[in-house]
């Protein structure tokens, strides 16, 4: 649209305002001039905050060893990242209460609510038209999870079969694509896709290889991870496409942490061994 090289962020807020082009309320308690146009196409130089001093981070606490609830705080490697990252930019990680991973990323869309999605959100193209991804922060996989004496030692063992996986995700879109004939069941939480199939809801679950094996390993011992599924899936942080500014800060933040070793350090803390 016309106003796209106006440069400076609130001479465009302005005008697109003056304009009428766009909802001008200006009741997001933005930290700086927000007023993007409709399309995202504002020019924005600086990064806009939810709240001032804070990354207010929208997250599904429900995907240990990445982001779970122990008691009423927030843990998990992404957890301890998005606080480092934060400090690194001079503001304060706020985790918003746990949000049901499929209402992220409209969330982040929104505005106004969260400045970040952080849940072990893979990049994927479809994604990528409705937020922007930081760099990637981690690699990971899918992972298929059954009780033991199943008899089902393939994925080709499961065709026709009832898949527990989490609403929105690509474990979920993973399971339509790959196993014909499945019942492929979305569930709301990690906790409900793995008390499906304890309840013998589902014959078996298709999620991220790390957080099923993490399940596995000290909730649900009495299940075994029958198969791993090399899907080369990336981690990244979600951010709204009106807001580039931020995504750049944190992907400079990102690098800073990786090259000062406190990536690593986070990285040893939840998995034990170097990250490279
Ligand atoms: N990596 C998968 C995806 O992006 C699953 C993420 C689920 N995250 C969660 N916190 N429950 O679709």
């Amino acid at each position: 649209m016309k106003l796209k090289n106006i440069g400076a962020v609130i001479g465009a807020g302005m005008l697109v305002c003056a304009l009428g082009l766009v909802g001008c309320s200006g009741n997001d308690g933005a930290s700086s001039a927000s007023s993007s146009a409709a399309d995202g196409s504002a020019a924005t130089e600086e990064a806009t905050l939810v709240n001032d001093g804070k990354l207010t981070v929208a997250a599904s606490l429900d995907f240990p060893p990445f982001e779970n609830l122990e008691g009423e705080e927030a843990v998990g490697f992404e957890v301890d990242l998005m606080k480092a990252l934060a400090e690194q930019m001079g503001l304060e990680a706020d985790y918003l209460p746990s949000t049901k991973f499929d209402t992220i990323i409209p969330l982040i869309t929104a505005g106004g609510q969260a400045d970040v999605g952080v849940s072990g959100f893979t990049v994927t193209e479809d994604r990528k038209k409705e937020i922007d991804f930081t760099d990637v922060i981690i690699d990971s996989n899918q992972g298929v999870v059954v009780m033991p004496g199943s008899g089902y030692t393939s994925v080709d063992d499961l065709e026709g079969k009832r898949i527990a996986t989490q609403s929105g995700t690509t474990g979920y879109d993973w399971a339509v694509e790959n196993i014909p004939g499945a019942d492929v069941i979305p569930y709301d939480e990690m906790t409900a896709v793995f008390a499906a199939l304890q309840g013998n809801q589902a014959d078996a679950i298709v999620a991220d290889l790390p957080v099923v094996q993490y399940y596995v390993n000290t909730a649900y011992t009495d299940m075994e991870v029958m198969a791993e599924i090399p899907t080369g899936e990336q981690y990244a942080i979600v951010v709204s496409k009106d807001n580039p500014a931020l995504t750049q800060q944190l992907n400079e933040a990102l690098a800073e942490l990786k090259a000062n070793g406190t990536y690593d350090e986070i990285y040893e803390k939840w998995f034990g061994a170097s990250a490279e």
